[in-house]
């Protein structure tokens, strides 16, 4: 009998060391050069958990405030990039559309990636999927930012001309930090595995893209959205979680390959949705997670079920005001932050990535004569 073919899913495989990020699946913490994700979520925003996750340590407040106002100037600059939103067809998805717009970005940039190349990555998502939303509503889209916006503010600011209210900028914040950096995820194993060929950063990031977009990985929180929407009260969430299952679907937002039980930022986005999730959808939510533990745990006892961060996920960016096709692309944004980590990281000491595989198909053969 021939072996089955496939690349199984390198479980238990390290493909190499890193110094960013200590993803514990057993104890259920993530840590960020040496601090608490959780943590961090509550006191420190977005740019200085990138420059934390580039440069090892937390920024002061200068360090932070540079970055900041470049990420401003550079979204300032990117305004006529992000005019290719209007050549992309309505029927691309915003990841899609996101995909391409980086694709089309990177054109001319070479290896290495230059600083000014790193900070493009960062800046453009928030222009870009603005413009593009803002476009599918027939509005131009947004200049002249006020000033002063670190990127989770902008973003919101640029997709409807309005300073967000505090608790949806802080709910949007801590999100982007919670989901910076994911260990060897396969969006981040894709990118530094296109750097290593010495290819350039946007074609890293494209596939990046590319490879969170499947919803085993990044493209679960839209749909976890949709499944909360066909659950008409809390107490009918058994019955449709047992009639998903039952068609051999995969309930979203539930399990992970590393957790081995709750991912650590389901509960800080939990905390999180409370505060501004609509109270309704947050009760179905609830509801939806205890009868999907349930089942899940009837089905599989033998596996240690936990949620994941795009469970609640779907509801902070809810309650943060953006609309569902921007959930997936959202995460892309925040990992940016991680994807350039992940790159500078590969660059100091960059070798082709090429393993093996294991060769089980048909022993070396003549080839027969043409049959005519
Ligand atoms: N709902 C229903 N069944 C699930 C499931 C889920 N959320 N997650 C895993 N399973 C089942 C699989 O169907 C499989 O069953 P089988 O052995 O009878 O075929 C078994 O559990 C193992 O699945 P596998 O994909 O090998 O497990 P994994 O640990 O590698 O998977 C995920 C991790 C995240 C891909 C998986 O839990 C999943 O698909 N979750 C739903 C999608 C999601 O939330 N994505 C966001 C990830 S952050």
């Amino acid at each position: 009998m021939t072996d089955p073919v496939g690349l199984g899913g390198l479980e238990s495989t390290e493909v190499g060391s890193s110094a960013l990020t200590d993803v514990r699946g057993t104890e259920g913490k993530l840590f960020y050069r040496g601090y608490e994700a959780d943590e961090l979520s509550r006191t420190r925003g977005w740019e200085e958990t990138a420059l934390l996750l580039w440069e090892g340590e937390l920024p002061d407040s200068a360090r932070r405030e540079e970055l900041r106002s470049r990420l401003e100037r550079r979204r300032a600059l990117l305004e006529p990039a992000a005019e290719s939103v209007r050549s992309i067809p309505a029927s691309a998805t915003p990841m899609e559309a996101l995909r391409s717009g980086l694709s089309l970005l990177g054109q001319g940039w070479d290896y290495p990636p230059t600083e000014e190349q790193y900070e493009t990555i960062l800046a453009f998502p928030p222009v870009f999927l603005s413009a593009l939303q803002r476009h599918r509503q027939g509005k131009e889209p947004l200049r002249n930012e006020p000033p002063g916006l670190a990127q989770a503010a902008a973003y919101l600011w640029r997709l409807t001309g309005r300073e967000p209210s505090e608790a949806a900028r802080r709910a949007l914040e801590a999100y982007l930090v919670l989901v910076a950096d994911h260990g060897m995820n396969a969006s981040t194993f894709v990118a530094r595995c296109v750097l290593s060929t010495w290819s350039d950063a946007a074609s890293a990031v494209s596939a990046a893209v590319g490879s969170l977009k499947g919803p085993l990985h990044g493209g679960a929180p839209s749909l976890v959205a949709d499944f909360f929407d066909e659950v008409p009260s809390p107490e009918r969430a058994g019955e449709f979680v047992d009639a998903r299952l039952a068609r051999g679907e995969r309930l979203m937002g539930f399990g992970h390959r590393v957790y081995r039980g709750e991912d650590p930022r389901a509960r800080r986005l939990h905390e999180i949705a409370r505060e501004v999730a609509d109270p309704r959808r947050l009760a179905v939510a609830e509801a939806v997670e205890r009868e999907g533990l349930r089942a899940l745990r009837e089905r599989h006892p033998e596996r240690p079920w936990g949620l994941n961060v795009e469970f609640y996920a779907s509801l902070v960016m809810e309650g943060a005001g953006l609309p569902r096709e921007l959930f997936p692309p959202t995460f892309a944004l925040a990992r940016t932050a991680g994807w350039v980590a992940n790159l500078r990281e590969q660059e100091s000491r960059n070798q082709l990535v090429r393993p093996r595989v294991r060769y089980v198909g048909p022993a070396p053969r003549p080839v027969p004569p043409p049959a005519d």
